[in-house]
């Protein structure tokens, strides 16, 4: 039987800094544990458009749609920020989650031991913590119409449209539901429904879903706002939070910090089953393209790495091997290893993103 195939993008300004280590991770588990994939690499983002003149060519579009999983790193940084809205770098990843259907965005907030200090909340918050947030993906304010910027009067007026279907919201719905099951069987799902009618049905339908096919999951319905507080004030009080397309983006940045640093947080965008029961998928990190930081070997990796881990979870039914990665992530955490955004206000001597990919590399072979 083939291979299963990997497209990896890597984009722009960090991305192909931390999708390097990636490559090294992909490497071992051929090496050392006979896990090979077909992995091809193409253009997206900024560095697309620089190529091309679009951020996502259609032939980039057709390869995603026919591989087993897509590996992004990130998009976007100022040198396109002035571009036509339609070919911004940002416009690439957008039309990846959008022609792929991948509508629930998977974004796991783990805080591993070892950096429990590092968080800028207290230890005892989020020591342990182990949250996920299903963000709606491919449709609300980020794909709604009437959008634009047009011209009322003697003024411009700039339009975006949250709008979701019930069936938008049931099928994200049954996606956390059906994670909760498989974990502390609990979802609280965030909306406006005091403030938007968008808001009111996506909390009617997500109630209806739940009372008619997972009655035995824990439901509760918290408006956006306070969920931002209640995230820091005490995250451990969720397992599954599902939210929308806006709200999770804000949302997950928010825990991202739970964990000590946005450089932390992997995700996986799912969409339906294809043909080979696979769900199409792209995994990235939940961090951006780190314009700041680009070019100096100083980006933490291991949100790009763990979105690696989730591919072999999700995509490649390869459970044990992710729980191995993650357990290499974690051992070399232990260690002392820190990259320089998980150095904390006392500062110290941080390792370089390559370093770092070697250091797991090597913690995957300790732990054969
Ligand atoms: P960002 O996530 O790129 O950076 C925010 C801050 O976090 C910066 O200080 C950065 O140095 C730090 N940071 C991010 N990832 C890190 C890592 N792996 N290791 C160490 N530090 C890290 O967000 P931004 O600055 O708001 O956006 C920059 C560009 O990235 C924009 O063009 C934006 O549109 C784009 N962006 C892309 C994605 C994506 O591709 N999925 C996500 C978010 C932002
Ligand atoms: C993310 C990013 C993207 C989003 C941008 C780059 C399109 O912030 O993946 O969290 O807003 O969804
Ligand atoms: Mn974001």
């Amino acid at each position: 039987m083939a291979n299963p195939s990997i497209l990896i993008l890597p984009g722009d300004g960090i991305g192909p800094e931390v999708m390097a280590e990636v490559r090294k991770i992909i490497s071992w588990f051929d090496a050392k544990r006979g896990l090979s994939f077909d992995v091809s690499e193409d253009l997206v983002g900024g560095a697309a458009y620089d190529v091309h003149g679009t951020p996502l060519a259609d032939s980039t579009m057709e390869k995603a749609q026919s591989v087993d999983a897509v590996l992004l790193g990130a998009v976007g940084g100022p040198k396109y920020d002035s571009l036509p809205f339609e070919v911004k770098p940002e416009r690439g990843l957008l039309r990846l989650r959008k022609e792929m259907d991948l509508y629930a965005n998977l974004r796991p907030a783990v805080c591993f031991d070892a950096l429990a200090d590092f968080s800028s909340l207290k230890r005892d918050v989020v020591a342990g913590l182990d949250i996920m947030i299903v963000r709606e993906l491919t449709s609300g304010v980020y794909f709604g119409e009437p959008r634009g910027i047009f011209t009322e009067g003697n003024e411009r007026v700039g339009i975006n449209t949250q709008r979701y279907t019930e069936s938008e919201i049931a099928r994200v719905a049954r996606s956390a539901f059906e994670l909760a099951r498989r974990r502390r069987n609990k979802v609280c799902s965030m909306e406006k429904a005091n403030v938007m009618e968008s808001g009111i049905l996506w909390r009617e339908v997500v109630q209806k879903v739940h009372d008619e096919e997972y009655p035995d999951v824990e439901l509760s319905h918290m408006y956006a706002d306070n969920g931002a507080m209640q995230l820091v004030r005490n995250p451990k009080q969720f397992d599954v939070i599902v939210t929308d397309n806006l709200f999770g983006d804000i949302l997950s940045d928010a825990a991202a910090m739970l964990t000590g640093s946005l450089g932390m947080l992997p995700s996986a965008s799912l969409g339906a089953p294809m043909a080979n029961g696979r769900p199409k998928a792209l995994y990235e990190p939940v961090h951006g393209s780190a314009p700041d930081i680009a070019g100096q070997n100083k980006a933490n990796p291991i949100a790009c790495i763990l979105s690696f881990g989730m591919a072999l979870r999700y995509s490649f039914d390869q459970g044990a091997e992710a729980d191995r990665l993650e357990r290499a992530v974690e051992a070399v955490l232990a260690k002392g290893l820190r990259t320089a955004d998980l150095m904390g206000p006392e500062g110290g001597s941080p390792v370089s993103t390559s370093e770092m990919g070697d250091a797991i590399v090597q913690a995957l072979d300790e732990s054969l």
